[in-house]
């Protein structure tokens, strides 16, 4: 019997709240940190602070010091085993080289909706390492997680996650203006880019193309 106001949906059994994880993409694995990670994920940051400075506040005080690294990832398999609603995992090529990091952030499982953030160590950057692990990560919110929205918040100004998020099928919602505050201690716009569950469904030949590609 439908409702009109939808609220069958409610019938239908809840999504499992758990986030999926070893992830597989043609060239990458994604997957939670262990401490043996601590000194490439220190590496990676201290290497691309400077780029990082531009858009990550956390990079200012983070991570300065491998212990700082140590505790972070203690911290973060600590919020995975009680589900948080932030989740960070390390992308790792197949030859167990690490490229970055992408995390799912501001989770509700009650939609269920999600939120990714990421950065690349600075070699990696041009690659399309970001867009292959966006397109698993989004994938495993609408297919594993049954998301009903996935969204990506960049500022305004960078241009290079933009790309990400629209090459990956992500439509701008919006645009909340002077909406935070970058790193630099301006004012700054912040995008909201999203996608549904019909844009992903819209969007999965594309990504296939994209990840087949990769392995031609
Ligand atoms: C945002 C960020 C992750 C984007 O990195 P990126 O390398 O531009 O993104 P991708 O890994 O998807 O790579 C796309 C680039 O690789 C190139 N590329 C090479 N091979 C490719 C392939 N097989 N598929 C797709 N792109 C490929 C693309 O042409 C593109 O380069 P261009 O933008 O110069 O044309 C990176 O700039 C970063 O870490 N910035 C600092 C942190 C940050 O701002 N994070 C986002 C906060 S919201």
């Amino acid at each position: 019997m439908t409702d009109v106001s939808g609220r069958e949906a409610f019938a239908s059994p809840p999504a499992p709240r758990r986030f999926p994880e070893p992830l597989r993409t043609p060239r990458l694995i994604i997957r939670r940190y262990t401490l043996s990670d601590a000194p490439a994920l220190f590496g990676a940051v201290n290497r691309s602070r400077t780029s990082l400075l531009e858009f990550m506040p956390w990079a200012r005080s983070s991570h300065l010091i491998i212990e700082d690294t140590e505790e972070w990832i203690a911290r973060e398999r600590a919020r995975w085993l009680a589900q948080d609603t932030e989740l960070g995992f390390g992308m790792f090529r197949r030859d167990g080289a690490y490229v970055g990091g992408i995390g799912v952030h501001a989770i509700d499982w009650t939609v269920p909706r999600f939120e990714l953030g990421y950065w690349l160590d600075d070699p990696s950057v041009g690659r399309g390492y970001m867009q292959e692990a966006v397109r698993a990560m989004t994938r495993a919110c609408f297919d594993r997680c049954r998301a009903s929205r996935v969204e990506i918040r960049c500022d305004s100004r960078n241009t290079r996650s933009a790309r990400v998020a629209r090459a990956c099928g992500y439509t701008l919602d919006g645009t909340l203006r002077a909406h935070a505050r970058g790193t630099d201690g301006s004012i700054c716009d912040t995008m909201i880019w999203g996608m549904t569950a019909a844009d992903a469904d819209a969007a999965r030949s594309a990504w296939d193309a994209a990840d087949d590609a990769l392995v031609a």
